[in-house]
């Protein structure tokens, strides 16, 4: 199906948060803090109040009233500490954006500053290991003991990788409109991907009971994980509302949404593998250090994938966090996978090298009968399957192994493969179904962050009424509809599909009304490991002389169980999949030693890939049967496009060049640093 907002959005009608039309709105524009860490002496707003248009200014000076619950980066103005270069320390509203931004530049903080620690190290002296990982996982596992399988192995390699911080970067920047209405109910317009998540998190904040608080997020302009979680500026925009008794606007820049929005933790990944004469594992050790803020703890689950992927007597998972003077980490397309399957996935091309075996045979040799972690059975796992779909489409058989040999006048040119996996959740949700003059009007909170939810869940409630989808309605996007999960962690359709599915089934016992809450349901839900697997091609051409690096083919082979819509999914997965030739290849974003915060903080030096970047991208699926799913049996595929795709450039890389980067990105420079 082509999606349903498809006309609305390319013609500029679809309404996005800033872009409600709300009566006597002004704006808000926030200070940032210019240091990294320190106290704040004093916020001098004397001038700004007396600029033009000026109606208040937000500071620590007043705090304004939040609920003890308030949490971190949401607490705003409730502490005189800095935590990080970049932290909201005042706001101005006023009643134009140009008014409000000029009155920011004249609020004066003193601050008592001290002493900053912005790096992360392997051998930082704050490193612990967190009690969980993210979304609640163990932070440490293992079995058998890796130390003897290390000595009773034939090959053994032992590698760090390092993976910088990286910035989601949506077209939609982060904009919020708030106001309070006559009865006291807190509105809010805000780019979001939940609106009933949106609503508690926002209701707690404030000490609200959560039905006095009401979150639109109708059509969003990307999200990734960044709006994932409610950020500051919808809190700034709802407290100012509250101060002024006006609605108030603000829509971050994109500088401030780098220092506000959060960021993929950079990590450090030491991994240690072994295999017998054979190729099979004798152990897998994963150990990723990654930062988090003296805000908040935010873990994110880095070497959780390699709890899932291959069988091996000794396996040994963990990860260590230190608390720096930056900003809170936060979500970003497939946290803990991404990274942690780049390491994982360029470690195995690097033991298939050193042990003479192809790297498609050592994975598939290693392929596990149940969850290595956990022995739970799989619900359905065709890793195999896809490593040798693609490989046949790759022409996998008629490569050379050998590196650093294939030569097109100044470009050397390698194939490399890695392999990726998501988790396959739902969580519970709420639909109902109504028919209207022979329509139907199906209704949940459900959002659409750029996927086509929109479109997906019409095709869901269409099927299961047996209707024409011309016939189906879906309204989305409103935390007044019912209860449904974010769009997150690759659950969005399996989670609100399954509740539209049973409030269709519902429906057909009346004709008149259908509801659906799938909590029960899911409750019941048998232990199992479920995940959606997939594998990554990819082509690379290194330029000898500049080092230049250019992806000329990228292929993604997904099992992901059933697949809804292949239009949608397309989009999904290759989607993915340039955002992970971005993370192999350009994204960065510098942290600034000196004075705390990140430095490029825009689109002209953090580089995403644009269409010339990514000439030839196939996604193609090998449909799977699992009952132990949900209704629909399908797999999320959100973030499986992006997990792996770094390591099978990395390993393309090293293919053309005989050169191993261990360090994201892979820029000319390291390309050229062996020769000098
Ligand atoms: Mo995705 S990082 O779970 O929005």
């Amino acid at each position: 199906m082509n999606r349903i907002e498809g006309r609305v959005k390319v013609t500029g009608l679809a309404t996005y948060a800033a872009e409600y039309p709300v009566e006597g709105v002004t704006y808000a524009y926030p200070v940032q803090s210019l240091v990294a860490k320190g106290r704040i002496a004093r916020v001098d707003d004397r001038e700004a109040l007396a600029m033009p248009g000026v109606l208040a200014v937000l500071s620590s000076e007043r705090p304004p009233e939040l609920a003890p619950e308030a949490e971190g980066e949401l607490a705003l103005f409730q502490s005189r500490e800095v935590a990080y270069r970049g932290q909201i320390v005042a706001a101005v509203v006023a009643d134009t954006y140009e008014n409000a931004r000029a009155a920011a530049a004249a609020v004066r903080v003193e601050y008592q500053p001290q002493a900053h620690d912005v790096h992360l190290s392997a051998e930082h002296p704050g490193l612990y290991r967190p009690k969980t990982v993210n979304p609640g996982f163990p932070s440490d596992t293992g079995h058998g003991d890796v130390e003897a399988g290390l000595a009773a192995a034939a090959t053994t390699i032992e590698v760090t990788y390092t993976t910088p911080v990286l910035h989601n970067n949506p077209m939609e920047p982060h904009a919020s409109l708030a106001y309070w209405d006559d009865l006291g109910r807190l509105m809010v317009y805000d780019t979001s991907q939940g609106a009933s998540s949106g609503r508690d998190i926002i209701a707690r904040t404030f000490g609200l009971p959560p039905d006095a608080v009401r979150v639109v997020a109708r059509h969003v302009g990307g999200g990734f994980g960044c709006k994932g979680t409610t950020r500051p500026q919808a809190v700034l925009a709802a407290m100012a509302a509250r101060e002024t008794g006006r609605p108030v606007k603000i829509a971050l820049t994109r500088h401030q949404m780098y220092d506000v929005t959060g960021y993929r933790t950079p990590t450090i990944q030491r991994l240690r593998l072994g295999a017998d004469a054979d190729g099979r594992l004798t152990a897998l050790e994963h150990v990723a250090y990654e930062q988090s803020s003296t805000v908040e703890e935010f873990a994110e689950q880095t070497a959780v994938p390699a709890r899932v992927m291959y069988g091996t007597p000794a396996l040994h998972t963990a990860h260590r966090l230190v608390r720096l003077d930056v900003a809170t980490p936060s979500w970003m397309r497939a946290p803990g996978e991404c990274p942690g399957m780049y390491a994982l996935e360029s470690a195995m091309d690097e033991l298939a090298y050193a042990a003479g075996l192809d790297p498609i045979e050592l994975r598939v040799l290693n392929d596990p009968e149940t969850e290595p972690d956990s022995g739970l059975p799989f619900s359905s796992r065709d890793l195999v399957g896809c490593l040798r779909e693609g490989a046949r489409r790759f022409d996998w058989e008629r490569r050379d192994p050998e590196p650093g040999v294939r030569r097109d006048g100044e470009w050397l040119i390698g194939t490399g493969v890695a392999a990726c996996t998501y988790p396959a959740r739902r969580m519970p949700s709420k639909a109902v179904v109504a028919a209207q003059n022979g329509e139907f009007l199906v209704q949940i909170a459900a959002a659409d962050i750029g996927t086509g939810a929109r479109t997906v869940l019409t095709k869901i409630a269409a099927e299961a009424l047996g209707v024409d989808p011309a016939r189906v309605h879906v309204e989305i996007g409103d935390s007044d509809l019912p209860d449904a999960f974010l769009a997150g962690g690759s659950m969005g359709t399996a989670s609100w599909g399954s509740a539209v599915f049973r409030a269709c089934e519902d429906f057909q016992r009346d004709g008149k009304e259908g509801h659906a809450d799938t909590a029960e349901e899911i409750a019941r839900d048998a232990e199992m490991a479920r995940h959606a697997f997939g594998a990554q091609f990819a082509e690379a051409r290194v330029n000898a002389v500049t080092g230049e690096v250019r992806v000329s083919r990228l292929l993604g082979v997904f099992a992901a169980g059933h697949i809804m819509d292949a239009t949608l999914a397309r989009s999904q997965f290759i989607g993915g999949m340039t955002m992970g030739l971005g993370m192999a290849l350009m994204e960065e974003t510098y942290t600034d030693e000196e004075f705390g915060g990140f430095l490029r903080r825009d689109l002209a030096q953090y580089h995403i890939p644009a269409n010339a970047d990514v000439p030839g991208i196939e996604a193609v699926w090998l449909e799977e049967e699992d009952e132990g799913l949900n209704p629909m049996g399908s797999k999320g595929i959100g973030e499986i496009g992006i997990v792996g795709t770094a390591a099978a450039i990395g390993n393309a890389v090293f293919h053309a060049t005989g050169h191993r980067v261990r360090d994201l990105p892979i820029t000319p420079a390291k390309i050229l640093m062996p020769r000098f």
